[in-house]
């Protein structure tokens, strides 16, 4: 595993195992429903992504899936839910693939995109969501999905861009001293180099004006059931979804597409999160067992006790809490690299010149952009995306509709300050709050005193107590005493809001 990979991996590490030992994990996807337990938030938006490809594999007769780079396996358990199939998770954090099968009870893997530990064609469908941004090598990793995908690959990625121009200003941007950061931006030529030009290329979202709206539970599932697919890529939408059929057609019959909606507004984890003894750990099935290869040379594994070995190479890989940890190891790199050199050549011989172009892209000299550099390629991609928006949002809805997108991108604050003078809203004072009330959290919060609390702007909670100068908000079991006002860097904000349509259990 390179440096890079090797670093990004202990710091995800550390956050796939956030709040384990408090008992209230902290998720990366919106696991526990919608805006509730601690998660990172943005869930309306990935609602819509999984809606997307949910309805995507609704079309295809298939029989396993497999998501790489799963984190905590929400999209694998909404699939095995939807289409009663097996369903696997991976992913390069060793911690994630625990969630996924505390949580979830999935089989998962501890992998490297770059080298999967997979036979070819193991999986009838393969998903690689919001990944491909993060990784070392993004073109080994494109040939590695394709490898291991039968009937067809799913792809999607927020960091796209529409032209090489948009992409050179971004790849200047990218600092590499963040963890885990997006260190690779595509434009569809890529895909459609690497996998073929009979793939499909849309936007996984049409309407930006979606991405930023803080909607209530109602409007998401009004939102999420008027979703409609448009199967094409616009300038000022939101993230690139590239399909790769392998195979012409094997179609699900109509009567058996399942009310997607439904299940993931009703498909959620237990947000009392409680790390289940090894024990307890859903043991690793045989089925995935035959689907493993040596990460490094590709020949089947055998399992004995916890270690699976290589039939060929004789590599070892442990298997620890029941999860195959399948890392390639430091002293295959001279193997790895003729490996790679003699497949690329096989795979893109035929345009090898427009190969090495494409590998150069992703390659970082640099690891942090220069100050002035950062500030005029900055604003220069702000603005060239709020015209991009405010043209799409004018298309996909109506001019009003793009005025009103304008001026909330303009001035927010201004903007918000008119609306509370013409319609004198005051500012929320503590008897405005009583017991039980259900209030969302207007920012984000941590507490560090007793417990490491985080919570998401946008979560919901109900409020357990009052004091002089604190409203205690109980959110999932846990308590967080929150001050009304937070003093930032733009004057004093609220910090809670009252939610009156929304009832949380
Ligand atoms: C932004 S998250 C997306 C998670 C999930 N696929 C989704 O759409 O919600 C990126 C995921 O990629 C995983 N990841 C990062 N680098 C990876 C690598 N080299 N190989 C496999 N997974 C990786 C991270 O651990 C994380 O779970
Ligand atoms: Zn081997």
């Amino acid at each position: 595993m390179d440096k890079y990979t090797q670093k990004t991996k202990e710091w995800l590490d550390k956050r796939f195992a956030e709040g384990v030992k408090e008992g209230a994990y902290f998720a990366h996807q919106p696991i526990y429903g919608y805006k509730r337990g601690r998660t990172e938030g943005r869930d309306l938006i990935r609602y819509l992504r999984n809606l997307s490809i949910l309805t995507k594999l609704s079309y295809l007769k298939f029989d396993s899936f497999m998501d790489i780079g799963g984190a905590e396996g929400y999209m694998p358990n909404l699939v095995k839910t939807a289409f009663k199939v097996d369903s696997y998770t991976c992913d390069l954090s060793f911690e994630a693939n625990l969630r996924a099968k505390e949580i979830f009870n999935l089989d998962s893997v501890s992998i490297d995109i770059s080298n999967l530990p997979f036979k070819d064609e193991a999986f009838d469908v393969v998903l690689c969501s919001e990944v491909l941004e993060h990784v070392a090598n993004p073109v080994q990793a494109i040939s590695e999905l394709r490898r291991i995908t039968k009937k067809a690959l799913l792809i999607t990625t927020e960091a796209v861009c529409y032209d090489s121009l948009e992409r050179k200003l971004r790849m200047m941007l990218v600092d590499l001293s963040e963890d885990h950061c997006d260190r690779n931006w595509f434009i569809a030529e890529d895909f459609i180099f690497m996998l073929g030009d009979n793939i499909d290329c849309e936007s996984t979202i049409y309407d930006p004006g979606i991405a930023d709206k803080g909607a209530s539970l109602d409007e998401v599932k009004i939102i999420l059931s008027g979703y409609a697919e448009r199967g094409i890529l616009t300038r000022g939408g939101v993230g690139i979804t590239v399909l790769l059929s392998k195979i012409l057609k094997d179609e699900r019959l109509k009567g058996t597409i399942p009310n997607l909606v439904d299940i993931i507004l009703n498909t959620a984890a237990n947000t009392d999160y409680k790390k289940n003894n090894d024990s307890d750990l859903h043991p690793i099935s045989a089925r995935l067992v035959e689907l493993l290869r040596c990460p490094a040379c590709q020949s089947v594994v055998d399992l004995d006790k916890n270690t699976l070995r290589c039939s060929s190479c004789g590599n070892e890989y442990a298997v620890k809490d029941n999860v195959p940890i399948m890392y390639t190891h430091d002293k295959d790199a001279n193997f790895l690299t003729k490996k790679w050199n003699t497949r690329f050549l096989s795979e893109f011989g035929h345009d090898y010149k427009h190969f090495l172009k494409l590998k150069k892209v992703f390659e970082h000299t640099t690891s942090k952009p220069n100050f002035l550099i950062r500030i005029i390629v900055c604003r220069a991609l702000k603005i060239e995306k709020f015209i991009c928006n405010s043209i799409n949002v004018m298309c996909q809805r109506s001019l009003l509709a793009s005025v009103a997108y304008f001026l909330r991108v303009l001035k927010k604050r201004t903007l918000r300050e008119i609306y509370r003078v013409i319609n004198r809203v005051r500012k929320p004072v503590l008897s405005d709050f009583k017991i039980g009330d259900t209030v969302e959290f207007a920012k984000d919060y941590q507490a560090l005193d007793n417990q490491k609390v985080f919570v998401r702007q946008g979560t919901f909670g109900k409020i357990a107590a009052i004091s002089d100068d604190k409203i205690t908000i109980r959110v999932e079991g846990v308590e967080c005493p929150v001050d009304l006002w937070a003093n930032t860097k733009r004057g004093y904000k609220p910090t809670l809001m009252h939610i009156k349509q929304v009832k949380i259990s």
